[in-house]
């Protein structure tokens, strides 16, 4: 008897115990705050840009779920209609739609919007949540920078072609998929297409930035519309964004850093919880312009309050995609 209890705290089993004993609730910290109020969805029109994996994929399941009607915008229509029928065959809602949309090409920007307006003069929520992360220099079709082309130029576009349903819609909402990265960003005012120099790292966090300016200089606009527009940060979710960190395919690695990913990294079930909370949650009906994580508010950094550098994005972006939101409607 006494072995037993002299082993159960030898050191042998005793450290992988506290360690792995750690490691979970640090996991369980680590997933963030939950959205389980009960809601029901069904009658309302959801689009949701890069919904056949990660977040975007849980987001759609959970609003099938509640009874949404829901349009997946995805650039690879294969992995699209595979995830559609994953969401279908679990929720049986069958009113889940793949549709071609690249973010990186400002005529598919356009395809997608008018052909959505055909088929629907509705939209209750635009979840803006494609994003590409550190990717190796290069360029959208239309020549931008491809983080700030996607992240940030090609959901600006996409949000105003679909602001005349949204503001008919109204009450309504625009959900902004941010990153905390942004805190690290500023915004190249001379070189905002990384024409001179190109940082991996540096591209991201400015396209993240630009989400964060954009929804305060949008809430400002829409003012008395009915439409409310909201960012977040997701919290560190381990999902194909990260398939551009190069060192993570080296099985060596994947090995040693496998566990600690597990430990710090939210799954992209969790990760969806504060994409759900901004789009569902009835509380925030009239609630506009702010920026949130772990489902509740919290503060920007001060670079993404700064009004000028927000116009000055605002311009730049309406010259890039040709949009003019001066002009009446
Ligand atoms: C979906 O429908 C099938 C067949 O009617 C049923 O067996 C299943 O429980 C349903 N699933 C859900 C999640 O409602
Ligand atoms: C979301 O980000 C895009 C790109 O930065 C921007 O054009 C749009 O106004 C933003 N919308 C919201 C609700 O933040
Ligand atoms: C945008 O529209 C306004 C009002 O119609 C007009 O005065 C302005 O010149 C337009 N801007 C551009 C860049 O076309």
């Amino acid at each position: 008897m006494s072995c037993l209890t002299d082993c159960l705290l030898c050191p042998i089993l005793l450290w992988p115990a506290i360690i792995g004993g750690a490691a979970y609730f640090l996991r369980k910290y680590m997933q963030g705050g939950q959205f389980t109020k009960q809601t029901d969805e069904s009658g309302k029109v959801f689009i949701v840009t890069g919904a056949n994996t990660g977040i975007g994929k849980e987001t759609v399941l959970e609003i099938a779920r509640r009874g949404g009607t829901v349009y997946m915008a995805c650039r690879d229509m294969n992995r699209c209609e595979k995830a559609r029928q994953e969401i279908i065959r679990e929720t049986n809602n069958t009113n889940i739609f793949a549709r071609q949309l690249d973010l990186s090409s400002l005529e598919s920007i356009r395809k997608f919007a008018a052909s959505f307006k055909n088929e629907q003069d509705k939209l209750h929520v635009l979840i803006n949540n494609a994003g590409v992360m550190h990717c190796p220099k290069s360029l959208t079709k239309d020549g931008f920078e491809m983080q700030l082309g996607v992240n940030h130029m090609g959901h600006f576009l996409l949000t105003h072609l679909l602001l005349d349903v949204l503001k008919k819609t109204a009450p309504s909402r625009i959900v902004n998929v941010s990153s905390l990265a942004h805190t690290q960003g500023s915004i190249n005012v001379d070189d905002l297409n990384s024409e001179k120099s190109y940082s991996r790292i540096g591209a991201y966090s400015q396209s993240k930035l630009a989400n964060v300016l954009f929804t305060r200089e949008l809430a400002n606009r829409l003012k008395g519309t009915g439409v409310t527009t909201n960012s977040l940060h997701p919290g560190a979710v381990d999902t194909e964004l990260l398939r551009n960190w190069k060192f993570l395919e080296n099985s060596f690695v994947k090995y040693l850093v496998g566990p600690l990913l597990w430990t710090l990294f939210k799954t992209p079930k969790m990760g969806a919880q504060t994409t759900l909370y901004a789009a569902l949650d009835p509380a925030l009906k009239e609630v506009s312009g702010l920026y949130f994580s772990d489902c509740q508010p919290k503060d920007v950094a001060a670079a993404a309050e700064d009004e000028k550098t927000g116009k000055f994005l605002w311009e730049e972006s309406e010259k890039w995609t040709g949009v003019n939101t001066s002009k009446k409607d």
